[in-house]
């Protein structure tokens, strides 16, 4: 593939050029159809059975996307109370969010409680918190299945080295606890881990899952997480995570454990990334292009502050150059690192990449930004959060979050 954003028609009725001068540099591109026929994959995983699937908020908390979420039947988890703030105000009622808490005050816990939020907790002093704080609730608890995944290991949330879950030994423990407050565990939820493209750790993990729900006899729903890659090296005709296999192995998996124990519980899933990362670019602009004793940098507004992925987690992000309307596919190349206008060495969105040959001014497309980009954004230099647009159905360019203001910066201070 030479340009991805070209081929699906990311921008509509405009260009990458048209959009940055009308909303500013550096900004967030979104793509209501690509977001919503994520969605819709992802609400229809299961049909054969009970089943919803949580939007995982923390990739994306634009209000706009949450509304289609809950436009396309989707519930959502939380991992904060901001989050259930946020939910909330986008319409979602308390009963579609699941509040996924970790090592959280009992004030945090009271806050989800009175939301009416079903809550998870994830170790055996926060039951005892639970239980302390709500004797006879109903409540969930987050299981490590001793197995986890992900592209990289600060993202991995399950297995033997992560700080998640309550481990499968300890099971008769929490049974214990919650006879000690008459709690009922009416859910058992986990997530194994961010980013994965071969999904059978994610099934073994379902299948250890299915033993442990036998321990628990009041279960009304079972979670399994999220964790569904995007092909983040598409340029280079990486494919998209094979979904349509992993609903025929897990349908069977989960019919055969039906008629086995003759339960039948609401299944869950809360997948984030796949829903928003490749329905979101980001857009900024090249400012200087210069050779430093050998390398070759595109300096760009794309700071560490506005896209964190690739300093934080060394990850990889497709680049496309865009000049008069049109991406940049043909010509002489060079490599280059693409860095941002952060003050530190290491704000390099794309290091040592093969690029056409890049010109000041050239609009610079960073691919699959739509989840953990302006979510994980910060002020750091007191630089600007950018916008957020989404090009709607009708390919019309909506401003859906506005740019950080300088006043922005000094709100919360008292001179
Ligand atoms: N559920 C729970 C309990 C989670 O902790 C997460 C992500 C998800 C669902 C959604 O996972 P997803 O489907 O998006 O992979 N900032 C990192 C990823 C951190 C993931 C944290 N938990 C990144 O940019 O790659």
């Amino acid at each position: 593939m030479e340009s991805y954003t070209q081929d699906v028609q990311f921008f509509g009725n405009y260009t990458p050029e048209e959009l940055l001068k009308k909303f500013g540099s550096p900004l967030y591109v979104y793509n209501e159809k690509i977001i919503r026929r994520q969605m819709k994959r992802v609400a229809g995983i299961l049909p054969n059975h009970r089943f919803t699937s949580n939007f995982s908020i923390k990739t994306n908390s634009n209000l706009t996307i949450l509304k289609m979420a809950n436009e396309e039947g989707l519930n959502c988890d939380a991992m904060s109370p901001g989050e259930i703030f946020v939910l909330k105000k986008a319409g979602f009622p308390s009963d579609h969010i699941f509040y996924v808490s970790n090592n959280v005050s009992e004030e945090e816990m009271k806050y989800a409680l009175d939301a009416g939020v079903v809550v998870s907790v994830d170790s055996l002093p926060q039951l005892e918190m639970f239980g302390r704080i709500c004797p006879g609730g109903k409540l969930s608890v987050r299981l490590n299945p001793g197995v986890g995944a992900g592209h990289h290991e600060k993202v991995v949330t399950a297995g033997k080295k992560t700080k998640f879950g309550i481990a499968a030994q300890d099971i008769p423990q929490v049974l214990e606890i919650a006879k000690k407050y008459d709690l009922h565990i009416i859910g058992i939820n986990q997530h194994i881990g961010s980013l994965f493209m071969d999904y059978t750790p994610y099934l073994e993990a379902i299948k250890h899952f299915l033993i442990y729900a036998e321990s628990f006899d009041e279960l009304e729903f079972m979670d399994f997480g999220g964790g569904f890659g995007t092909p983040y090296h598409k340029l280079a005709g990486e494919q998209e995570f094979d979904m349509e296999n992993f609903k025929v192995e897990l349908d069977k998996l989960l019919s055969d454990w039906k008629k086995e124990t003759g339960k039948d519980v609401l299944f869950k899933m809360e997948p984030g990334r796949y829903i928003v990362a490749e329905g979101g670019v980001l857009l900024g602009q090249a400012y200087s292009v210069k050779e430093n004793y050998g390398h070759k940098y595109v300096g760009t507004d794309i700071g560490m502050n506005v896209l964190i992925r690739p300093e934080l987690y060394d990850s990889w992000h497709d680049v496309e150059i865009y000049r008069d309307g049109k991406p940049v596919v043909d010509g002489p190349k060079d490599i280059y690192s693409v860095v941002g206008n952060i003050c530190e060495s290491g704000d390099i969105v794309a290091k040592d990449r093969e690029l056409p040959v890049v010109k000041e001014n050239d609009v610079v497309c960073v691919l699959d930004a739509g989840a953990y980009g302006y979510s994980m954004c910060s002020n750091y230099n007191n630089r600007l959060r950018p916008a957020e647009v989404m090009i709607n159905n009708q390919g019309e360019a909506v401003l859906i979050r506005r740019r950080d203001t300088y006043e922005d910066l000094v709100r919360g201070f008292e001179v």
